[in-house]
């Protein structure tokens, strides 16, 4: 069984999926973590921005692995290296690549053969796994997905306003809305889930049940 969970950034999706994931014993796919491995990648070689082609290719050249939390770039863990603001802010230079999204949602297609999975990002619902059993739409309030990055940042050492994480916040959920390709949409089967005021064991608990029923609608 195929579990999408689609949303912006800050909707509490990496925390809800890998909890989601853990309480049905399903594998998990963190598709946002793809994206970051080829930005890392990219920054690396400084580029180059303005080569869609050539980004494409040193994308395609890129060995991605998942194994739980750990992800691997061509051998090397770099899970603590994807969340850096350098990555973040290059990060659009590949998600708009229709070349790179195509791998890239290969990649995802083939870790999910043979497996039950909760996969993560913004169109696994709409692009990579059209037939999912059960998609669900992750929401929150821009205020509170503000709030929350705040929080998160400002555990790692790195202090930032409210204000500046919205400004930031904004753009990126513009980008990621308008894209040509795999943008940020609910598949029109997807179930609008927001999550304001929710503790994420209370959105879980709705989830698992969310994720049972279609289970069994769909053997019986
Ligand atoms: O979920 P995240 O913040 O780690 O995602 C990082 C970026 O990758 C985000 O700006 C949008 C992009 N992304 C995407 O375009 N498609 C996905 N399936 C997952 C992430």
């Amino acid at each position: 069984m195929i579990v999408t969970l689609d949303g912006p950034a800050g909707a509490g999706k990496s925390t809800i999926a890998r909890m989601l994931a853990d309480r049905l014993g399903f594998a998990f796919l963190d598709t946002g973590a793809m994206y970051r491995a080829v930005t890392l990648a990219a920054v690396r070689n400084q580029g180059p921005w303005d080569d869609p082609s050539r980004l494409a290719d040193l994308a395609s050249r890129c060995e991605i692995e998942i194994v739980g939390r750990t992800v691997s770039l061509n051998g090397e863990d770099v899970s603590e290296l994807l969340r850096t603001a350098e990555v973040t802010s290059h990060i659009h230079y590949l998600a708009d690549n229709p070349r790179v999204r195509k791998g890239l949602v290969d990649l995802q297609r083939d870790f999910a053969i043979g497996k039950n999975v909760v996969t993560e990002g913004r169109d696994q619902g709409t692009v990579a796994f059209p037939t999912a059993e059960c998609k669900i739409f992750l929401t929150a309030s821009p205020e509170e997905r503000a709030r929350r990055r705040v929080m998160e940042l400002r555990s790692r050492g790195e202090p930032i306003s409210i204000a500046e994480v919205l400004d930031q916040q904004n753009a990126r959920d513009q980008r990621d809305s308008a894209r040509a390709v795999g943008r940020l949409e609910p598949a029109t089967d997807a179930i609008d889930f927001c999550t304001d005021g929710m503790l994420p064991t209370e959105v879980v608990d709705r989830l698992v049940a969310i994720v049972r029923e279609k289970a069994q609608r769909a053997d019986g």
